[in-house]
């Protein structure tokens, strides 16, 4: 995984100012609904492997499903366990999910969490480990970051407005993409957090983290080691979002 930072030096550190930032929006939802039934998946409980505050799994648990999620950061985890009492969250890495009340219908992994992982071997344990929580024929979807060009200047890939943040305060963040290098398999990015009367978040925070990468071949590869077929891959320009079966 990243090397790890000190506390208070990324934005993971500030659960509620990262829920208002990357709140997932109604239109988003629906597109992943509309994904999921176009293949068939209506499922009544979602895990999510590693949840953050539990942006997917509000709106899941809100639509009458049962929900589960993980993170390895116990600040993220006690933000989701407070905008779903009812879920069941652990704290522990998504390399070893050890969910009690499973087996899910689907899990779901967007924001390119698995790039967080340290190599290949990490990731098929955690396809694995997700495989082992999914009932029979349930459903895995996932994103994964996927640049098919090497790229040396920085580039913007998304901005937030500035938005009021649960507790008190507004808060900004700005993602860019520094460096991206397909044989490396390592994109390099860069954030700048700026909140305004947010008690609990510095005013200015700048982040540069690597994220692993995986071409297509790489994920039909881990996919089929791990058990899974792959369903569909949607391409977006440096993103790759993968529906697997278990
Ligand atoms: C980009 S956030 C995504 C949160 C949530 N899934 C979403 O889409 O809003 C990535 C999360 O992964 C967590 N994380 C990073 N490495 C992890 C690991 N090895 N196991 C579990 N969680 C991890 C971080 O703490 C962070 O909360």
């Amino acid at each position: 995984m990243v090397a790890r930072m000190a506390a208070g030096s990324s934005i993971y550190d500030y659960p509620e100012v990262y829920a208002s930032l990357l709140a997932v929006a109604p239109d988003e939802y629906v597109q992943i609904r509309t994904l999921l039934e176009l293949h068939g998946v209506q499922p009544k409980s979602v895990l999510d492997p590693a949840c953050g505050p539990g942006g997917w799994l509000v709106p899941f648990h809100d639509d009458g499903c049962r929900v589960a999620g993980n993170d390895l950061r116990q600040e993220m985890v006690e933000a989701s366990r407070r905008r779903v009492p009812d879920g069941e969250f652990t704290i522990g890495d998504m390399t070893q999910l050890q969910m009690s009340t499973g087996p899910f219908d689907l899990a779901v992994n967007l924001s390119s969490s698995v790039g967080h992982l340290a190599d290949d071997v990490a990731v098929a344990r955690h396809l694995d480990s997700v495989r082992r929580h999914l009932v029979p024929g349930g459903a895995y979807l996932l994103e994964f970051s996927s640049p098919t060009h090497k790229r040396t200047r920085p580039r913007a890939i998304w901005s937030s407005r500035k938005v009021p943040v649960g507790g008190g305060g507004h808060a900004k963040v700005s993602y860019r993409s520094v460096h991206t290098d397909p044989d490396e398999r390592v994109e390099r990015i860069s954030l700048e957090l700026k909140t305004w009367g947010v008690e609990t978040a510095p005013s200015r925070l700048v982040e540069s983290y690597n994220l692993r990468t995986f071409p297509e071949s790489v994920v039909q590869d881990l996919a089929a080691a791990a058990g899974f077929s792959v369903e569909e891959l949607v391409r977006t320009e440096d993103d790759l979002l993968a529906l697997l079966r278990r």
